[in-house]
């Protein structure tokens, strides 16, 4: 990660790859970058593991988390994803890209019963509560119709790409977020073949940064930010 002046928490390399201090949310915010370029040096141990289980504590419409993550290391599966994605060098340079794949049928009784059981073990969600998503859920998602499940399916795994760039950033490492790839062969090359079910959100590489575009900034608020109404 660039510089850790400004935000005044650490790297990784400079805790001595320990991950026990990962930084605070506001400082993660400020800190990521979208990386364009990644050193060849590995993922310190244990983050891999703490990156996947941060990534997947993401809220989800009705928690039924589905998103489907591919975790890409392999140096085949690399060049395969790197060439669906118009051969950039985040994908080519990092240790790690995980894809986001979307499964727009993830609300399926046979989908929902682990969530429930889940649910029901840590007493979260009562029996009635449990009842009426039973019925609740497939009714809601079948009223959506297929382009709104699957809009519905790529919101939960964006949320999902968004905490693995922001957990990426509270433990040193820098992060690369891509819209640049071919639907039909990211999904080829992760074996969703031509499954109607499954849409890609995004791709996110992940590593130690080599260089990037720096901070672009934001527009002032005027432009993005309303009070009560956008016009
Ligand atoms: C959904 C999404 C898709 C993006 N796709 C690409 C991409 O394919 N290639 C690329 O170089 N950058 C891509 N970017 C990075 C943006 O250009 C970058 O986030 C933006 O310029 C703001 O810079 P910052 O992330 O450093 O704040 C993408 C970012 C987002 C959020």
């Amino acid at each position: 990660m660039g510089d850790h002046q400004e935000t005044g928490w650490k790297s990784v390399a400079e805790i001595g790859g320990s991950i026990s201090r990962p930084a605070d949310v506001p400082s993660a915010i400020r800190a990521r970058r979208a990386t364009k370029q990644f050193k060849p040096d590995p993922l310190p141990p244990g983050a891999l593991d703490t990156l996947i289980e941060l990534t997947t504590a993401a809220p989800s419409s009705f928690n039924i988390q589905d998103w489907r993550i591919v975790v890409v290391q392999d140096p085949a599966q690399k060049a395969a994803l790197a060439a669906a994605a118009y051969n950039q060098p985040q994908i080519t340079t990092a240790p790690v890209s995980f894809v986001f794949a979307a499964d727009a049928k993830a609300w399926s009784a046979q989908h929902l019963e682990p969530i429930f059981a889940e649910a029901r073990k840590r007493g979260a969600w009562p029996d009635r509560v449990i009842e009426y998503y039973t019925n609740a859920i497939p009714a809601s998602q079948e009223a959506l119709g297929a382009a709104k499940q699957r809009e519905y399916a790529v919101k939960d795994a964006m949320l999902a790409a968004m905490c693995l760039m922001l957990a990426a950033a509270s433990i040193g490492l820098d992060s690369a977020p891509m819209n640049g790839w071919v639907e039909d062969e990211v999904k080829k090359v992760i074996g969703a073949g031509d499954d109607p079910s499954i849409a890609i959100a995004t791709v996110v590489s992940v590593g130690f940064g080599a260089g990037g575009l720096g901070d672009p900034g934001r527009l002032p608020r005027e432009h993005t930010v309303f009070v009560d109404r956008l016009r």
